[in-house]
């Protein structure tokens, strides 16, 4: 079965880090969440994927070349400009015969096909929604369902007065090829507003499963520091790289820490770390590979991405350090975002 993975977002809301990165190659504990997702995927039986993308896609080719090295095909579906969520599909469409998954590729989830795919089959649509329960659903896709799990009505982001449910769309579907017919090509579509409302207005067969487990959108900067917070928690089985050295405290090959560091858990350490004498890393902190952090730095709820240095003295919380950020020594970074671009990412 083949996967489409909607990639080609701007990422607005995480700029400046996604000012030269597509949103879900995002480092989620130290490796892009698109590489936890397709890991996880092949593991669930998917082997081929299709990457829809536009915003630096050649971030995402470089970076996944064909997927021989891991263990899958990858192909590419290009947009000439952002098509939007159905018009991404649209523009894939040469590729995709048969039934296949669509993912919002920038939502942290590892979610079951199986029965997924089990409930789509007995109910026959054209397409099934995964669905999952949040509080506050007014920034996503709402659904109403009758008994039988058939959508009714599909509402993305309604005021919250207007919501019918905490029922939401999870960015997960199983598609029909027959669905295709209902999207017009060479525009910009978007699933949530145009093609969900029409097939459910046709009666063509629109029904929504929840998905249990973990379900987070990362597409801010609270939300993307709080889904590593819950990986550092273990409140979801995302693989760790490195070994776990002390109960919370995970840390690569070729760490070197000077004297008096303390590694306050849960904190998760990179390859080719060096931290300088008497810094405290943690709690809460996310240190990528080849990052260099000097002496008496304090750094605590803050993710730093591959080749970071952090020079003497410096106190960072609640901040997040794009690819090669230089914070100078003695300084104080609060809920700071920093970004310095022309990162060339390499697997
Ligand atoms: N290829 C391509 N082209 N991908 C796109 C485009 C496009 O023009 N526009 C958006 N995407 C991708 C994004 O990269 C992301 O992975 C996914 O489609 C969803 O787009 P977002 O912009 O992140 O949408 P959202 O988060 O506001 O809402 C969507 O996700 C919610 C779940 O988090 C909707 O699908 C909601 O209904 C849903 O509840
Ligand atoms: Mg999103």
């Amino acid at each position: 079965m083949k996967a489409l993975l909607l990639a080609g977002g701007l990422g607005t809301r995480l700029r400046p880090l996604t000012e030269n990165l597509p949103k879900p190659m995002a480092p989620i504990a130290n490796r892009p969440w698109l590489e936890h997702l397709i890991t996880h995927l092949r593991e669930q039986g998917v082997d081929q994927f299709v990457i829809a993308a536009h915003h630096c896609s050649d971030v995402i080719r470089r970076y996944f070349g064909d997927g021989r090295r891991w263990g899958v095909k990858i192909e590419y579906a290009l947009e000439p400009f952002p098509m939007g969520t159905a018009g991404a599909i649209k523009n894939a469409e040469r590729l995709l015969d048969e039934r296949f998954l669509v993912f919002n590729a920038d939502i942290v989830h590892l979610p079951q096909l199986i029965p997924l795919l089990e409930f789509h089959r007995q109910h026959g649509g054209i397409a099934t929604i995964a669905l999952t329960e949040v509080d506050d659903p007014s920034s996503y896709g709402v659904v109403e369902q009758d008994d039988t799990g058939r959508i009714l009505r599909f509402i993305e982001k309604p005021r919250p007065e207007e919501a019918p449910s905490n029922r939401i769309n999870a960015g997960l579907y199983i598609l029909e090829p027959e669905v295709m017919r209902y999207i017009p090509a060479q525009r910009e579509v978007s699933i949530e507003r145009e093609t969900f409302p029409r097939l459910i207005q046709e009666n063509a067969g629109v029904y929504g499963m929840v998905s249990s487990g973990y379900w987070r959108d990362m597409g801010t900067p609270a939300r993307y520091r709080q889904v590593h917070w819950d990986a550092l928690d273990r409140r979801f089985p995302l693989s760790m790289q490195g070994r776990q050295v002390q109960p919370g405290v995970w840390t690569g090959e070729g760490v070197e820490l000077g004297s008096g560091v303390l590694l306050v858990p849960p904190v998760l350490i990179g390859n080719n770390v060096k931290v300088g004498d008497q810094a405290v890393i943690g709690p809460y902190a996310v240190i990528g590979d080849n990052c260099y952090i000097g002496a008496r730095v304090h750094c605590s709820n803050s993710i730093l991405w591959d080749r970071s240095v952090v020079r003497d003295g410096s106190r960072l919380s609640n901040s997040i350090f794009g690819y090669r950020t230089v914070a100078p020594a003695g300084e104080e970074f609060k809920n700071s975002i920093i970004n310095q671009p022309q990162e060339v990412m390499q697997a």
